[in-house]
Parts: C-alpha cells; sequence; structure tokens
C-alpha cells in the first residue's frame, strides 16, 4: 500500500490546527502509520528542501520550517501520495480550491501550513529521513473492508 510523508507545518501546529487537518485525511480514508512532534534543526531543514537550495524562497522556508515544532507523519492507502496532495490543495493557498487545507486557513505561498510528498521516489526518501523503521506500524484496521473495495 502507498505511503507519504506529511508534515503539518510550525504555522499550522501555531494555530491550533493539528486536529483540523488530522481529521480529514482520516475521513479521507488514510490510515496513520507514524506520527510525531519534532523541532527541526538546520540540518534537517536543509536535508528536506535540498531540492530548492538556490531558489530565491529557499532561506525564509528553512526558517519557517525550524520556527517551531511541526508534527511529521506517515499516512497510508491507495494512492496516498495525489490523495494527500489533493487534500492539502495547491502550494499558493490562493489558489487553492475551497475545500482544500490551504484554500481553507491559508492565505500565503509561504505559510501554507502542510507539506506532503510529491512523487513515489520522493516519499520514500522523505519517510526514510524523517522515521526509523521501528517509528513505523503496519497495523490492521476494523473498518479496512468498508474502506478498501479488496
Ligand atoms: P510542499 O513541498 O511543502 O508539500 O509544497 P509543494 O510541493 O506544494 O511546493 P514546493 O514547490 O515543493 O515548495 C515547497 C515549499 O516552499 C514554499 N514556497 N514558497 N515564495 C514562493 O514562491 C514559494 N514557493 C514555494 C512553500 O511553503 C512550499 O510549500
Ligand atoms: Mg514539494
Amino acid at each position: 500500500m502507498e505511503r507519504t510523508l506529511v508534515l503539518l507545518k510550525p504555522d499550522a501546529v501555531q494555530r491550533g490546527l493539528i486536529g483540523e487537518i488530522t481529521t480529514r485525511l482520516e475521513q479521507r480514508g488514510l490510515k496513520l502509520v507514524g506520527a510525531k512532534l519534532v523541532q527541526v534543526d538546520s540540518s534537517l531543514a536543509e536535508n528536506h528542501y535540498a531540492v530548492h537550495k538556490g531558489k530565491p524562497f529557499y532561506e525564509g522556508l528553512i526558517t519557517y520550517i525550524a520556527a517551531s515544532p511541526v508534527v511529521a507523519m506517515v499516512w497510508e492507502g491507495p494512492g496516498a501520495i495525489e490523495v494527500v496532495r489533493v487534500t492539502m490543495g495547491a502550494t499558493d493557498p490562493r489558489e487553492a480550491v475551497p475545500g482544500s487545507v490551504r484554500h481553507d486557513f491559508g492565505l500565503e505561498i509561504g505559510r501554507n501550513l502542510t507539506h506532503a510528498s510529491d512523487g513515489p521516489q520522493t516519499a520514500q526518501d522523505e519517510i526514510q529521513l524523517w522515521f526509523s523503521e521501528d517509528e513505523l506500524v503496519s497495523w490492521p484496521r476494523d473498518i479496512d473492508r468498508w474502506i478498501y473495495e479488496t
């Protein structure tokens, strides 16, 4: 089953939106297989956002992600990577569609509340960067047969 890394960024935590955003992922039918609160240091921040190094928003992004704790989570489900990105909405909250997290709670691209892996390789790399094997739990959920067809 596909897995993806989700971060509730410092603004989501500071604004008391952990429950609200997590509820949306749960209600979608995704299964939580890892979760922790992390105070990001500069090494983790730089590793996580290495792909953006050199871009004009890079320094601000590193400062933002390390400014206050984040909630790191791994979610599992069919098509989880794309499903989560759609649930979060476009990178810029002003372009995100109503009903998406970034639309419903955000106004600025530099305060867009969440991170979600953007493909199978990044999901694998990011999960490995943020979680050790023993922090991830594969568990049978009693309602699985009412969410998954097979
Ligand atoms: P994320 O990685 O956080 O899930 O977001 P994303 O894929 O939708 O966006 P990405 O292009 O990967 O950008 C990573 C984060 O950098 C900030 N950003 N600022 N000022 C800007 O033009 C700009 N562009 C991107 C956002 O916080 C974005 O989530
Ligand atoms: Mg991205």
